[in-house]
């Protein structure tokens, strides 16, 4: 049975990944998932991300999805390990779940020339140490800086992002960052929302740096995940369809689900 390409984020910063994806795979069905009523989780201990995240896998897995992204750098950082290497061979040993950090990090030395890039992200997901791990995996020599700012998901979310207040928490952390090595020249946004800052980064960053978002390179990784893999991508459905669900309030979803997609979202409420 063919089912939807399953999206999954801890809310509405996951559709700036969907985005980039609906535009390189249009074809393909997606069924979209934020779990509203328990985000964020980017601050978040490892055990609960990880249950919640579970709960939201098997969800999709009921709907029919046989492969599920893990939008969320938070859910990628802290639970997927565990549910590809623990999870699937006992609950579903044919379907499939992928996350954002390997398709970025995979890329990340194709971007710098100074070998050294700064990483901004969740608290969570800068804990995790998950990015340094990867990165090192591909790319050993690549000097790699991190900074947590916990305060960009909640001044996005609230609509503030373009605010004095939010200029202060923004040059605040990337003065942070960029001080502990004059040579970075890459700056990975490592959380779902943080392209709704891209004009201020740029603003705030020195010209020479580039910064770089992941959904374009998500979506170039899963066209080349579901050539490589013909089996999975059999079971992906392609009529062109795009479903929201949330587990939170529809209305609310739907208004600040806006911002992240661009377009009208009307959404769907579930229980997990
Ligand atoms: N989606 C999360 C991430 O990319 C950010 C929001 C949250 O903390 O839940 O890390």
């Amino acid at each position: 049975m063919k089912g939807p390409i399953g999206v999954f984020d801890s809310g509405y910063g996951g559709l700036t990944i969907l985005k980039e994806i609906v535009k390189e795979l249009p074809q393909y069905s997606y069924l979209y998932l934020g779990d509203n009523a328990r985000s964020p989780y980017g601050t978040r201990s490892y055990e609960t991300v990880y249950q919640y995240t579970l709960q939201c896998v098997e969800w999709f897995f009921s709907q029919g999805c046989s492969l599920v992204i893990l939008a969320c750098n938070t859910a990628s950082a802290k639970a997927l390990r565990t549910i590809q290497q623990k999870d699937l061979a006992t609950i579903a040993p044919d379907k499939r779940v992928l996350g954002v950090i390997r398709p970025t990090t995979e890329v990340l030395g194709q971007y710098t020339r100074t070998n050294k890039v700064g990483i901004v992200g969740t608290i969570g997901t800068v804990q995790s140490q998950s990015y340094p791990i990867e990165i090192a995996k591909f790319y050993p020599d690549m000097k790699v800086y991190q900074e947590a700012c916990p305060m960009w998901v909640p001044l996005i979310e609230n609509n503030e992002y373009d605010s004095e207040g939010a200029d202060y928490f923004i040059k605040k952390h990337l003065q942070h960052l960029l001080q502990q090595d004059k040579d970075i020249d890459t700056l990975l946004l490592a959380c779902t929302h943080y392209p709704l800052l891209i004009e201020k980064l740029q603003q705030f960053t020195p010209s020479h740096i580039s910064i770089l978002s992941q959904g374009e390179i998500v979506a170039k990784s899963l066209a080349d995940y579901l050539q490589r893999h013909p089996a999975i991508e059999n079971k992906c459905l392609q009529t062109g369809s795009l479903a929201f669900y949330t587990t939170d309030d529809t209305k609310d979803f739907d208004n600040k689900a806006r911002i992240f997609w661009g377009n009208k979202v009307e959404s769907k409420h579930t229980v997990l």
